[in-house]
């Protein structure tokens, strides 16, 4: 549509004015995404639940394989037509699907990975020329049991030791899979609804969907929409517990194939062509109603993606893959801990919006307020000294991490410029200039390689809450979530 309507721009263009048409098609902006502005009436919308290292592990009793989608259209006399049905979603390891590989079938990891493509083949929109799936909620329990053995160490395979003390884990079963319940969407009085919820406490039961969730961890995704009108509004709340002082829940777009950030295997998504810096933008409605505590990480937004530190892309071979992640975090409580005296913690150098690098060690123009942390990939060989190693246990690969705070130096981007900016009570529609912002951000390379091109197959919005002292609630609300080109 969007295209047959360009070319009648351009032709009226053409013959009324010739000269401003050119002008104004170069403006024009195309969505990457399938649903753009999430204004679809017909949703596709998945959830999956990662442990640790972004595995499955062991699928929760009577569960199934965590993976699930509620994918509809809207048919004109306004009849929901769903493509998945409830017996799906509970497919768990041992059930055959159409074009499951019988290695998969034996294994929680390759099986969640395997009914990831089977429920985006039931929920494809067949566009051409690019298909599309679904946006994608995905859940990570940050326990970790390092007696486990489940979770490689840059990729590499490890062996199981002892706690050091820093993972939480309240024992045995600690990197569990969450109680998942479902209502599929319906439609009442022209309005759509539905949600998944659940829990990772396995002996809670919160089949009617209100009960008390006091001592217990918590997730809800609840999406609604107006037929014929408006954005979907996902309505997202998250709680931690005592015994899961660690969750993630975040709103994904991610690639419709290949490597989504986070992943080695490949994916299913909504962005039907991929964003690469510098010339893309993501719009998006935001509300962050309840901030989860002084520990909650909210990402406006995170962008994650994989190349090699040699600079060539990720081919799956999880000991040379790193995995990218830029975030924004617009929880105020959260400092920097980038400073003159924690070089560590910083990037190299900074770019400005001039493309001017500064040095880390240039104290009087460095800025360091606007870098809460980051982390080097853990197989990187020429690191500049102060250094810090990413985490090498919570990815399948390597992983190299930059996260940003509010700062003036980003409002050239259109992101938070000071700190409570989209924060409660600031309720917001953002335009964020995430291709400007990720075409100068550093990235580690090996000395001398041809710069990665900086391809994006993830953007996500949410919350880490990242070991909190207490129960903590996080609550937002997104809606008219989008990416756009911003050339041809
Ligand atoms: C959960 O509660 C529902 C309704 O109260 C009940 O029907 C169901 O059997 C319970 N499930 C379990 C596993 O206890
Ligand atoms: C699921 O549907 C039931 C029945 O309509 C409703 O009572 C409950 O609140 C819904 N759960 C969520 C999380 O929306
Ligand atoms: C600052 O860091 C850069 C890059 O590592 C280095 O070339 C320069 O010598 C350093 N300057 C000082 C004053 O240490």
């Amino acid at each position: 549509m969007g295209m047959d309507f360009s070319v009648l721009i351009f032709i009226l263009c053409y013959l009324l004015l010739r000269l401003r048409c050119v002008g104004a098609l170069a403006n024009q902006q195309v969505s990457l995404v399938g649903d753009s502005g999430m204004k679809r009436d017909g949703l596709r919308v998945a959830i999956e639940a990662w442990n640790f290292c972004n595995e499955v592990g062991s699928e929760a009793p009577l569960m199934g394989s965590p993976r699930a989608a509620d994918c509809f259209d809207l048919s004109p006399g306004n009849q929901l037509e769903h493509k998945v049905d409830e017996a799906v979603n509970k497919l768990g390891v041992g059930q055959s699907f159409p074009g499951i590989d019988p290695e998969a079938l034996k294994n929680p990891d390759l099986y969640a990975a395997a009914k990831e493509l089977y429920l985006g083949s039931l929920c494809q929109a067949a566009e051409k020329p690019n298909p599309w799936q679904f946006w994608m909620l995905m859940l990570k329990n940050g326990n970790f049991d390092t007696t486990s053995g489940l979770c490689p160490k840059n990729g590499k395979k490890a062996d199981p030791f002892p706690q050091p003390g820093n993972f939480p884990c309240f024992g045995k079963g600690c990197m569990n899979q969450p109680l998942l319940y479902h209502n599929q969407t319906s439609l009442s009085d022209k309005q759509m609804r539905g949600a998944f919820w659940g829990t990772y406490d396995l002996n809670a039961n919160l089949s009617s969907g209100n009960e008390d969730i006091t001592d217990i961890s918590y997730f809800q995704v609840v999406w609604e929409k107006n037929v014929r009108t408006g954005s979907w509004i996902f309505y997202h709340k998250l709680k931690t517990s005592q015994k899961y002082p660690w969750l993630m829940l975040y709103l994904r777009a991610d690639a419709t194939k290949g490597y989504s950030g986070g992943y080695h295997y490949d994916t299913r998504g909504m962005l039907k062509t991929l964003p690469e810096s510098p010339n893309f933008k993501v719009r998006l409605t935001l509300e962050v109603k309840r901030g989860g505590g002084p520990k909650s990480q909210f990402y406006l937004i995170d962008i994650g993606s994989c190349w090699k530190n040699n600079g060539k892309p990720c081919d799956g071979d999880v000991t040379t893959d790193v995995t990218r992640y830029s975030e924004m975090i617009i929880n105020p409580e959260t400092q920097a801990w980038c400073s003159p005296n924690n070089l560590n913690a910083c990037p190299p150098f900074h770019i400005t919006p001039d493309n001017i690098k500064i040095f880390r060690n240039d104290t009087a123009k460095f800025p360091y307020a606007a870098y809460h942390y980051y982390c080097s990939p853990g197989n990187a060989e020429h690191l500049e000294s102060p250094s810090s190693l990413c985490d090498p246990y919570s990815n399948p690969q390597a992983q190299e991490l930059l996260q940003l705070l509010p700062h003036p130096i980003w409002a050239a981007y259109g992101y938070p410029s000071k700190q409570g900016e989209g924060w409660i009570g600031d309720k917001r529609t953002w335009e964020l200039d995430v291709g400007g912002l990720s075409s100068r951000l550093y990235f580690y390379q090996d000395p001398g390689t041809p710069p990665a091109r900086r391809i994006w197959t993830s953007i996500d919005v949410g919350t880490e809450i990242f070991i909190s002292n207490n129960e903590e609630t996080a609550e937002w609300v997104l809606s008219d979530f989008d990416v756009v080109t911003t050339s041809s």
